[in-house]
């Protein structure tokens, strides 16, 4: 084919195309233009590319420049036709240098979750006993009868052991290899290669694992859940967490567990709340006492404390003459529910994203 012929087809293609894209009005019609002229197939643009091969070697260059300027003018009136109908579908005009989206309008807010009340709790309450000295200790929520019961000086017949009070785990009388850290208990239910598993009824379990591990003097708490079959109410919860505190030391007092448990509960509930000790009794504090603090006209029970019970000591190796110490264990859900003024905990749980959010720290 001669240059001449090749260049009027080019003409042609163009002159066309200028024409056709008067006509584009829609998407439909945007992609009725791009498929007619830059179609990979029977594109316009393909059958000129065709005609530069019957072109003569000598003018081969000067036809694949002209080729090549088809091509991007091609392009330029393909995003022409582009521009055409964005505007004409936003019904605004667009300058035809300027970006397809507008960057002044708002723009889509992303979700950002806020943290559970409860955890909210937990990290705060980790603050304010850290500042009193306490190191934070975990331990683990399926428990041992040793830990939970039978080192804390709770006794076979106790009817905090009832299974109807706890949630013993199906496993609880098959043998179960216990763990080479796990002490072998004495007296324990029924033999000593039965290990009964529940899951921890009171955070209490972990003074006996921080005792049996940890050199005295220490202060450490201990936060995490604890499971009872208590039947859901506006204060109970079948889980729920505890904070446990435990303070061994020469010559602790009960004068020091009461200025703890004062000074916490003004730090963390605010300098007027009353808080009143009760005497009462638990089998691994003596003497004990609840916790209560008035709230909503009425006093709420937040917790036990005591002095650690000499048995207690000696479950773990510790000798009672020389040591003494104060133990405490107090409700997260009612110190929590009492800060944000939830009046039910159920409403802790019910994983309603519509009222939690609104306790975004
Ligand atoms: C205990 O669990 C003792 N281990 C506390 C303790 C520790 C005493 C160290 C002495 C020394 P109690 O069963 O009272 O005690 O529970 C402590 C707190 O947990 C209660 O005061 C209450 O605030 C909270 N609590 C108890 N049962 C529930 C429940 N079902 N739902 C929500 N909170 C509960």
């Amino acid at each position: 084919m001669a240059l001449d012929s090749f260049d009027s087809a080019v003409d042609g293609l163009l002159a066309e195309a200028r024409a056709s894209l008067q006509s584009v009005d829609s998407l439909e019609a945007l992609e009725a233009f791009r498929i007619q002229f830059t179609g990979a197939k029977n594109g316009a643009l393909k059958s000129l590319q065709k005609l530069l091969g019957a072109v003569p070697p000598e003018h081969k260059p000067a036809a694949g420049k002209r080729f090549n300027q088809a091509r991007e003018a091609i392009d330029q009136l393909l995003t022409e036709a582009t521009d055409k109908v964005s505007q004409a579908s936003s019904g605004k005009p667009k300058s035809s240098t300027g970006p397809l989206v507008d960057p002044t309008l708002p723009g889509l807010r992303p979700r950002i979750g806020v943290l559970h009340p409860i955890t909210q709790t937990l990290e705060h309450l980790k603050e304010i006993m850290g500042r009193l000295g306490f190191n934070v200790t975990e331990g683990p929520e399926i428990e041992d009868e040793w830990h939970n019961f039978v080192a804390l000086n709770i006794p076979e017949d106790h009817p905090a052991r009832d299974p109807l009070d706890n949630f013993y785990l199906a496993t609880a009388k098959t043998n179960l290899p216990k763990s080479s850290t796990d002490p072998q208990p004495a007296g324990n239910s029924g033999g000593a290669d039965i290990a009964a598993r529940l899951l921890r009824s009171q955070t209490s379990t972990v003074q006996i694992r921080v005792m049996e591990s940890t050199p005295l003097p220490l202060r450490i708490i201990s936060l995490g859940r604890v499971y009872r079959p208590d039947a859901p109410d506006a204060t109970h919860f079948p889980m729920f967490h505890q904070m446990e505190g435990l303070w061994v030391d020469k010559n602790v007092t009960m004068a020091q567990l009461k200025s703890v448990l004062r000074l916490f509960a003004t730090s963390y509930l605010g300098g007027d709340v009353n808080v009143r000790f009760r005497p009462s009794f638990f089998p691994f504090t003596e003497p004990s006492v609840e916790v209560d603090y008035w709230w909503n006209g009425q006093w709420i029970e937040f917790g036990g404390a005591g002095m650690v019970d000499p048995n207690v000591f000696r479950a773990v190796g510790i000798d009672p003459e020389q040591w003494s110490g104060f133990a405490f264990g107090l409700g997260v859900e009612r110190l929590c529910m009492r800060r944000f003024g939830i009046t039910d905990i159920r409403d802790l749980y019910r994983s309603d994203v519509r009222f939690l959010r609104q306790f975004a720290s």
